[in-house]
């Protein structure tokens, strides 16, 4: 079967390529409103390709947001049944002048395709529908499939639980296989094991009702923007840890075992340091870069902003300071609850001479997976056969909203069998995709339908 696979794959190669790089013309920026008929675009092309390799019943759920493209294949009922999660839609390009070719102009330069979204996740979702076609024209596909793609991820994924509740028995399945995450590099393939939640807010600070002449009510009258940075500065103490009251409460330390299973995940220090130009890295104390970047919690300033920023000068004490504060989270950390836990400590940090406003945007939870799962299994046994390699279990530090809700509702192990590199330049300007990766993704998923499918009948 592994040959009949590759060899369909070889004879198929150029349009398999060809079709995502039209795919990838479609800037489907769920962020930006003047892009909608594009992002709508994006779940049009993706439905069309659906039904051209024979998948079934295909719809376009509406949400409150963008539509969710849903398909099947449901070959009999007793087989066991594989939802395919992913997203169709994309981070904004900018900044524009960084990239050396146009972002929706998709090239393929030094075996990488070069285009937003190739990796993160057109380029991932795409080797699932390649990976189907080729089981259905060899007549080999071994399970039922649904594929559940959806087009909001990128702002948070707020309209999909929603969906979710609303079509249970739809997607009932018997495991979630994701393409969204990283490997180690194709000469050590790794299946992720973990990755971070998050909670996201916007936090404005108020001092007087108007700007003011900062030579006339300067000394007395308290700066919101200086405020701001001040509040935001006692949110780490000098170790690096986060000081919000109860934060670390549901934080379950890792054992040693996992520890070491971590620590086999290569890391080099050097080269981490000057790919980034800086001369040290700067996390937690008591945990080793890997870790602060996978299990532990965080706390970032997205942005800040206020008072005069164009040109020349303005002698101006602002009315107004704003900031967007994001958390990413680890099992078993709570969205909500750390949302909470923010809003109180953050107002309680506001002196009489400010007001404070905390908004939270969208969060979502963490989630690891179960390793001893069949289809955990299956994955591995996959990529076994196709990179001749064991995987090793590694853990991620970026989140994908809806995954805990997928636990809470279907209640299946979610298997993330990811193949992008983490230099792949995902939100970045250049963003791509190794062409390598991404039919060997083809025919490892290929071969992870075999293997779950023996798997599960034992
Ligand atoms: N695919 C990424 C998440 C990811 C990337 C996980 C690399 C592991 C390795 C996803 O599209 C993403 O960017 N998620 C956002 C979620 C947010 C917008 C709610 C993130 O992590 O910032
Ligand atoms: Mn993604
Ligand atoms: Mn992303």
């Amino acid at each position: 079967m592994h040959q009949e696979v590759l060899e369909y794959i070889q004879k198929n190669r150029d349009r398999f390529l060809e079709e995502l790089l039209c795919w990838l013309r479609i800037p489907s920026i769920s962020t930006d409103r003047q892009y909608r008929e594009e992002v709508l675009n994006s779940a049009r092309y993706l439905k069309e390709q659906l039904a051209a390799i024979g998948i079934e019943n295909i719809q376009l759920i509406p949400s409150e947001g963008f539509p969710v493209v849903y398909g099947e294949k449901i070959i009999n009922p007793a087989l066991p049944t594989v939802l395919i999660y992913g997203h169709y839609d994309v981070q904004p390009p900018d900044p524009l002048e960084l990239w050396n070719s146009p972002p929706f102009e998709p090239v393929i330069k030094d075996e990488k395709i070069y285009a937003r979204g190739a990796c993160d996740d057109k380029g991932q979702v795409y080797m699932h529908i390649k990976a189907v076609e080729t089981l259905l024209k060899l007549n080999k596909l071994p399970c039922n499939v649904k594929f559940f793609i959806e087009g909001e991820e990128e702002i948070g994924s707020a309209s999909l639980p929603g969906v979710l509740a609303a079509h249970k028995d739809l997607l009932q399945c018997d495991t979630i296989l994701i393409s969204d995450t990283s490997m180690v590099s194709l000469e050590q393939p790794s299946i992720t094991t973990s990755l971070r939640g998050l909670a996201y807010v916007e936090v404005e600070v108020t001092g007087p009702n108007r700007d003011l002449h900062s030579g006339v009510y300067g000394g007395a009258i308290d700066n919101p923007i200086f405020r701001l940075c001040k509040m935001i500065a006692s949110l780490k103490d000098e170790n690096e840890r986060i000081t919000i009251p109860g934060f670390y409460d549901d934080v379950k330390e890792l054992t040693l075992l996992e520890r070491r299973m971590l620590a086999e995940v290569p890391f080099d220090y050097a080269n981490y340091l000057l790919e980034l130009d800086i001369r040290a890295t700067r996390g937690e104390s008591g945990y080793t870069a890997l870790e602060q970047l996978t299990i532990r919690p965080t706390l970032e300033v997205n942005g800040i902003w206020g008072g005069y920023t164009g040109e020349g000068s303005k002698t101006v004490i602002p009315s107004k300071a704003y900031a967007k504060i994001s958390m990413r989270l680890v099992p078993y950390q709570d969205s909500e609850k750390i949302t909470a836990l923010f809003k109180k400590h953050f107002e309680s940090l506001a002196p009489p001479s400010v007001k404070v406003e905390v908004r939270p945007h969208h969060g979502g939870n963490p989630y690891i997976s179960d390793i001893n799962s069949v289809s955990y299994r299956a994955a591995a046994a996959a990529i076994k056969q196709s990179f001749g390699k064991e995987p090793i279990a590694s853990r991620e530090g970026g989140s994908i909203p809806i995954l805990a809700e997928f636990d809470k509702v279907l209640k299946k192990p979610i298997v993330l069998l990811g193949f992008g590199l983490d230099t792949d330049a995902i939100h970045s300007p250049n963003e791509h995709y190794g062409v390598k990766n991404y039919f060997k993704g083809i025919e490892t998923i290929c071969l992870f339908y075999y293997h779950f499918a023996i798997l599960s009948r034992n």
